[in-house]
C-alpha cells in the first residue's frame, strides 16, 4: 500500500494516551503532556460529552489535546481506540493507565458488589487496555499504571499465604488474574476474610495493578522492542471527586509523578518495573 507524504508525516508523529482523563488526575496528566510532550496527546473519556467539555476547557488554556472515547471495561471501545491508533499513527509512545473507581467509605453497596465492580474496572479494565495497546508500543515507549499506596496498606493486611501468592516473583498474568477472581468469588460467598483477604475492594484492585506492573516489566524487558519502560505509581492524596475533595494535593501536584514516569528520558534504566511515589522508588510491599 502506498502511503502519501501527509499520511507518513502523521504516522511517524509521536502519540500519548491517558485513560480516564476527562477530570481529576488524568485531566492534569493530559495538561502536563500537552505542555511537555512533543506529539499528539489523547484525552480519553467513557462519556463523549464529558470528554469534549474537558477538551474545550484545555483549549481555553491554549492547549490542544485530541479526543477519543474510551471505556476501559468495554472491549469494543478499547478495540476502536486500538484500530484508530494503528491506522492513524501506526504505534503508541506513551500510555497512562489512570482510569479508576472507588466506592465511598460510607457506601452501603454489598461488599461482594464492591469487590466485583471495583476489580472489573481497576484491574481487568487496565489489563484489557494493556493487552490491546501493548502490541502498538514503539521502542522507547513509556507506560504508567496509576496504582496507590493503598496497595501497600492492603498487602500488609493479607494473610501470609495470600501475600506469598501475590508476591511470587514468577507469577504470570493468568495466575494473577486467577488470584483476583478467587478474591471476587470469596467476597461473593462471604469467605474472603476467612481465606486471608482484607475487606478492601479498592486495595485489592490496586494490589492487582502493582503486581501486574511488575509482571509486565518482566515481559517487556524480554521484548525485542528496545527501551520500553513501565512503572506503577501513587499520585498522593489528591483533591478529586474520588476523595470527595479531601485530598491535600491539587490535581497538577498529583499528576507530577505520573508525568515524570511518562516522560522518562530515552535509555533511562531506572525507575523500571518499580512502584514510584513522589518521584522516588518505593518498595510497595513494605
Ligand atoms: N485521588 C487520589 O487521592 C488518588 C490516590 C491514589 C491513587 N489514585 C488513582 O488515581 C487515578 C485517578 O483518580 P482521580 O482521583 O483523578 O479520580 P476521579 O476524579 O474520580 O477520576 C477518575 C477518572 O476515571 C474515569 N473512569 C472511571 N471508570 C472508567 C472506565 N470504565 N473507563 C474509562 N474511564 C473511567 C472517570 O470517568 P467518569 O468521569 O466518567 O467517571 C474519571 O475520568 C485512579 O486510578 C485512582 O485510583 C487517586
Amino acid at each position: 500500500m502506498l502511503i502519501s507524504r501527509t499520511n507518513y508525516r502523521i504516522m511517524s508523529k509521536k502519540v500519548a494516551v491517558v485513560t480516564g482523563s476527562n477530570k481529576g488526575i488524568g485531566y492534569a496528566i493530559v495538561r502536563g503532556l500537552c505542555k511537555q510532550f512533543d506529539g499528539d496527546v489523547f484525552l480519553t473519556s467513557r462519556k463523549d460529552d464529558l470528554g469534549k467539555e474537558a477538551i474545550k476547557s484545555l483549549n481555553s488554556e491554549g492547549l490542544s489535546p485530541k479526543f477519543h472515547q474510551l471505556d476501559i471495561t468495554d472491549q469494543a471501545s478499547i478495540g476502536r481506540l486500538k484500530d484508530f491508533l494503528q491506522k492513524t499513527y501506526g504505534g503508541l509512545d506513551i500510555l497512562v493507565n489512570n482510569a479508576g473507581i472507588a466506592y465511598k467509605q460510607d457506601s452501603t453497596a454489598p461488599f461482594a458488589e464492591q469487590a466485583e465492580v471495583t476489580i472489573k474496572t481497576n484491574y481487568f479494565g487496565t489489563l484489557a487496555v494493556c493487552e490491546a495497546l501493548f502490541p502498538l508500543l514503539r521502542p522507547h515507549a513509556r507506560v504508567v499504571n496509576v496504582s496507590s499506596m493503598v496497595s501497600t496498606f492492603t498487602i500488609k493486611k493479607c494473610s501470609e499465604e495470600v501475600k506469598s501468592k501475590f508476591l511470587n516473583n514468577k507469577l504470570s498474568v493468568d495466575e494473577l488474574t486467577n488470584l483476583m477472581n478467587e478474591f471476587i468469588n470469596a467476597a461473593k460467598n462471604g469467605s474472603h476474610e476467612r481465606k486471608g483477604y482484607p475487606s478492601s475492594a479498592y486495595g485489592m484492585s490496586k494490589i492487582g495493578v502493582s503486581v501486574l506492573t511488575e509482571i509486565q516489566h518482566r515481559l517487556l524487558s524480554a521484548d525485542p522492542r528496545d527501551d520500553i519502560v513501565i512503572n506503577s505509581c501513587c499520585p498522593g492524596y489528591v483533591d478529586t471527586d474520588m476523595t470527595s475533595h479531601k485530598g491535600h494535593k491539587t490535581i497538577d501536584q498529583g499528576a507530577d509523578t505520573p508525568l515524570y514516569l511518562a516522560l522518562l528520558l530515552t535509555g533511562s534504566k531506572s525507575p523500571a518495573g518499580n512502584f514510584v511515589s513522589e518521584r522516588k522508588i518505593k518498595k510497595w510491599t513494605e
